[in-house]
């Protein structure tokens, strides 16, 4: 069920465009990679470079975290590769979510096996009290309690992600 809204649109709007603006200032010669996780990613990173006018490429990576429920189990597996070359190009890595830090740990070594000059954490949200792996997050949204948020893109059983704000999700049995 459906709870109260966590982050409205328009807040989502503004993180998204203040992200952009620091991004850019720090931008390096070249033009730099933008990888999405799939799928939490989409509307976050499809709204995140259109606020950036520099030159840019974007790309899809995506995993999956074998487990059941609301937590990942450990064990990552790619089912989608990136197929630009990142060698010696700066990559941003934009992901929807931060929440035990297992996923993104994984692909960040996925990514920096193919010789990137740069790799940067880009995340709408975290979870920073359910953290197992440490991460460094470059440029972050906003950090939220220990609470399962759905929409923008984030889903529970792949429903949700297209609702506009973020809504905690209330589990049935509550
Ligand atoms: P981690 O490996 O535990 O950091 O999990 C990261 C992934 O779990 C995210 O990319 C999301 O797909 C998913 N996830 C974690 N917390 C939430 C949540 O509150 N709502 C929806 N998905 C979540």
């Amino acid at each position: 069920m459906l709870g109260r809204t966590v982050i409205e649109k328009t807040e989502i709007d503004e993180m998204v465009g203040r992200i952009a603006k620091e991004i850019e200032k720090d931008f390096g010669p070249g033009s730099p990679v933008f990888v999405g996780v799939l799928k939490g990613c989409v509307f976050f990173l499809t709204d995140l470079v259109r606020q950036i006018s520099s030159p840019l490429e974007i790309d899809f990576i995506q995993v999956s975290s074998y487990g059941s429920g609301t937590s990942s189990s450990g064990t990552v597996v790619l089912v989608k590769d990136i197929t630009a070359d990142v060698r010696g190009r700066d990559v941003y890595l934009v992901e929807d979510i931060v929440d035990t830090g297992i996923t993104l740990s994984d692909v960040v070594e996925m990514i920096r096996a193919r010789h990137p000059r740069s790799v940067r954490i880009v995340s709408l949200l975290s979870k920073p009290s359910r953290r197992k792996i440490d991460v460094d997050i470059a440029y972050l949204g906003a950090e939220i309690d220990d609470v399962f948020v759905v929409g923008y893109g984030l889903d529970h059983a792949e429903q949700y992600r297209n609702l506009s704000d973020i809504r905690e999700l209330i589990p049935e049995s509550e």
